[in-house]
């Protein structure tokens, strides 16, 4: 199976408002110990007796039940810092969208904060192919532990202690509002057209 090389984010260091080059560097260390661990699954996997498997445990099933926390592991953080370092405002697009979905900007900040602060794991703004609009999506335990099937992520915040308690200790809420200084939105409108609104224009 192919392999996947992690991304470099070092362009991000310095350019984050309350995010420090310290607690960038740590989390950026973790993210690739995602990306190795997920290489290291699938490199594993083919070499790996299909025999060996039972439900408490063997060899293939604990390579394929790992394999979606590596996975998304990688993903995630890449959808995170892909989505850093300060840039525009969201389109009127996306806003019209955010707004037909949750009321209001400020309802959905709102509520993504509040995701935010009921667990460690992921917060992500995506579309949502069941109900046909954006929706927040809670990822809690691990990174996959509530992902909506089907849903396309175009924002993800990270919400696990390593992700902020170098600058913000206890003070999640600090940091929840440090990542909307932070947002490159010019990233994440191209996300939202390339993708979610193409599943709705599809939808019609
Ligand atoms: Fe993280």
């Amino acid at each position: 199976m192919a392999g996947h090389v992690a991304k470099s984010y070092e362009h991000l260091q310095g350019k984050l408002q309350g995010i420090s080059n310290p607690q960038l560097a740590a989390h950026l260390t973790l993210y690739q110990g995602y990306v190795k661990k997920l290489n290291e699954i699938w490199e594993k996997l083919p070499r790996t007796d299909r025999a060996l498997v039972n439900y408490s445990f063997g060899d293939y099933s604990e390579l394929r039940r790992r394999e979606p926390v590596a996975y998304n592991g990688t993903v995630l953080h890449e959808l995170y810092f892909d989505g850093l370092g300060p840039d525009g405002q969201p389109s009127p697009e996306l806003k019209k969208a955010i707004e037909t979905a949750f009321g209001s900007y400020d309802a959905w900040v709102q509520d993504f904060k509040a995701c935010g602060a009921s667990a460690h794991g992921w917060v992500l703004l995506g579309w949502d192919p069941l109900r046909n609009q954006l929706a927040n999506n809670l990822i809690h335990g691990e990174h996959h532990i509530g992902l909506f099937a089907g849903y396309q992520p175009i924002l993800a915040l990270d919400v696990w202690e390593h992700a902020y308690f170098l600058d913000y200790q206890t003070k999640k809420g600090d940091y929840l509002s440090a990542y909307f200084k932070n947002l490159n939105w010019k990233t994440i409108n191209e996300r939202y057209a390339r993708g979610a609104a193409a599943a709705h224009a599809a939808s019609r």
